[in-house]
């Protein structure tokens, strides 16, 4: 059967794929939403919004891809079983991450956001600095991005380590894994990376009984999902000064409200989602390699395990 893509994403985006999917492979016929032709037809399709009955519009759907490196905007249970969900595994993506994150652990480590503060009164007034190496970073999330991230920060020095649902070993990264493994792992975090993904098991992961378990006075970043967070027990922590300051990317409700605790807090560097951001012509090709892994009955990069949901 021919192989049929289908992309609804932005026009321009959606375009500039198909340029690059009719220069490499011309076999392929891709289409853009909303001309979807004969659905029946199509077996590879992405998109980042879900479609609601997207098994009777789409009856031989072959794979789903998401346009992002998370899957967690679609309801899998409305997803036939035999439909392969694929996260997009865009180096472009990977490098935001890396960046972001080194950028978000400074922050915090060489406490720029007191800086912020300082300068915005003209108090020349400089705070002593932990060293790096006796600062512990924990990411939590071993996939694609957390070992990316690790090892990003390998050369500052920092102590790390970090958790997972399941066990792994990284080299020159202290892993803890599993729920019972949750509370020394966080004991052990000056500064706590959240890149997990978002499922029933790790919404509102990052609540007051986590804060609470950490070394007085850590800091926070999120780079996973605004659903990651309870954010009335982070405004609580920063109060009291258990978190010392945070970094978000994400918030529960995108875009936050501009009456949002979080836009004026001194203690929060605040970003609109925007820490890695798919690469066009990069995802391009992370998509195409996938459909042409398809169409030789391999394996394709990025597959979720749908019992896990990541
Ligand atoms: C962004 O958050 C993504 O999932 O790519």
């Amino acid at each position: 059967m021919k192989a049929v893509f289908l992309c609804k994403s932005g026009q321009e985006r959606a375009h500039l794929w198909r340029e690059h999917f009719g220069r490499a492979a011309p076999e392929i016929e891709f289409r853009i939403w909303p001309d979807v032709g004969d659905t029946g037809s199509i077996r590879y399709l992405v998109l980042w919004e879900p479609i609601d009955d997207i098994a009777t519009e789409f009856p031989n759907l072959e794979v789903l891809f998401s346009t992002g490196a998370g899957v967690d905007q679609f309801d899998l249970t409305k997803i036939p079983d035999d439909v392969r969900v694929v996260r997009l595994l865009d180096p472009m993506i990977i490098a935001g991450m890396r960046e972001y994150v080194c950028h978000a652990v400074l922050t915090l480590h060489r406490d720029f956001l007191g800086y912020r503060q300082s300068q915005a009164v003209a108090d020349w007034r400089p705070v002593e600095t932990r060293p790096a190496n006796e600062t512990r970073v924990g990411v939590m999330g071993l996939g694609t991005l957390g070992r990316a991230v690790l090892d990003a920060l390998q050369p500052f020095a920092y102590s790390l380590r970090a958790w997972s649902q399941s066990p792994h070993d990284v080299d020159g990264v202290q892993c803890f894994s599993g729920s019972e493994q949750l509370q020394s792992f966080v004991s052990d975090c000056d500064i706590l990376i959240c890149l997990l993904p978002l499922t029933a098991a790790t919404r509102g992961i990052l609540n007051r009984d986590l804060f609470d378990a950490m070394p007085r006075g850590s800091g926070l970043i999120n780079v996973g999902r605004g659903a990651h967070l309870v954010e009335d027990a982070l405004l609580a922590a920063l109060s009291d000064g258990q978190i010392s300051g945070a970094v978000l990317d994400v918030a529960g409700d995108e875009p936050l409200a501009p009456e949002h605790p979080f836009w004026r807090h001194p203690r929060i560097q605040l970003t609109p989602h925007i820490a890695s951001v798919t690469g066009t012509e990069s995802a391009a090709a992370v998509l195409l390699d996938n459909v042409l892994r398809h169409e030789r009955g391999e394996r394709m990069l990025g597959v979720i395990d749908r019992g896990l949901g990541y």
